[in-house]
């Protein structure tokens, strides 16, 4: 990262390593709040290991399923059963064998279109947080995942998008793709996304090179803006590292 960088780049050997990291850094961040906590999942394929993770034994019997909130900071606008659905995914590899259904709080894609979907969403989390607009004192979730795409891409935030820029809407629709699957999209937006305690990239494998060579130059991409009002990591194995940074 470039100097003076806010954030942190934190390197591990490999998928496992990366997924065994994200877990103990959920379970940290759910152990340092005695109250209500708040995650916001990811989509893509990224988080699986780590979903499956905490499925296990070890980690699901560390979580006090009562007191966490799941939340989704993208979603694919399809019907709840199928297997693009983001939350769909999180449920089946872990959430609806152990979170209360309370808890679980998905994108309504069964709304009449993305945008009807993200306002309905938006109040759900305005009422969650107590407010319709948001303090830096007070994080809307404790941690929120991310990914990135090949085009610099985070959550549905593409490069070039309207929804980028937007710093009114907790939510909004997204009526295209940038990349596959081409399914229009509901994203949380930036400030949203970045009201949090911790943000935690998982970025894995060598075909996440290419994107991440760009990131670390500082190109301004959706994923390069995504930062948290408290720590942002990004949470890299070395297979996606650029040649230069690789330990040898
Ligand atoms: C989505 C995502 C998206 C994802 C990245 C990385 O719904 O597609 O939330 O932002 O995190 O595209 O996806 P992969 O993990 O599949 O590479």
């Amino acid at each position: 990262m470039a100097a003076g960088d806010p954030r942190e780049v934190i390197t591990v050997a490999d998928p496992a390593a990366l997924a065994q990291t994200a877990a103990d850094r959920v379970l940290a961040r759910i152990g340092a709040n005695s109250g209500r906590v708040a995650i916001c999942l990811t989509g893509g394929s990224s988080p699986k290991k780590l979903y499956q993770l905490l499925a296990t034994e070890t980690y699901r019997s560390q979580i006090p399923w009562g007191r966490v909130h799941w939340f989704i900071g993208d979603e694919r606008f399809v019907p709840a059963d199928n297997p693009l659905h983001n939350m769909g995914v999180a449920r089946q590899i872990f959430l609806d064998r152990f979170a209360p259904p309370a808890n679980i709080h998905p994108i309504p894609t069964g709304a009449a279109d993305p945008d009807a979907a993200a306002r309905l969403y938006e109040r759900e989390l305005q009422s969650f947080y107590g407010a319709d607009a948001l303090g830096p004192a007070k994080p809307l979730f404790d941690m929120v995942l991310m990914g990135v795409g090949p085009d610099g891409h985070t959550a549905s935030l593409f490069p070039g998008y309207p929804a980028v820029e937007e710093t009114r809407r907790w939510v909004v629709g997204v009526p295209q793709a940038h990349v596959e699957p081409f399914v229009p999209r509901v994203t949380l937006t930036l400030p949203v996304l970045g009201s949090c305690r911790e943000m935690l990239f998982e970025i894995g494998g060598a075909d996440k090179r290419a994107i991440l060579t760009r990131v670390l130059d500082g190109e301004n991409l959706p994923a390069n803006r995504a930062r948290s009002t408290g720590e942002t990591i990004w949470l890299v194995d070395q297979a996606a590292l650029p040649a230069n940074s690789r330990e040898r």
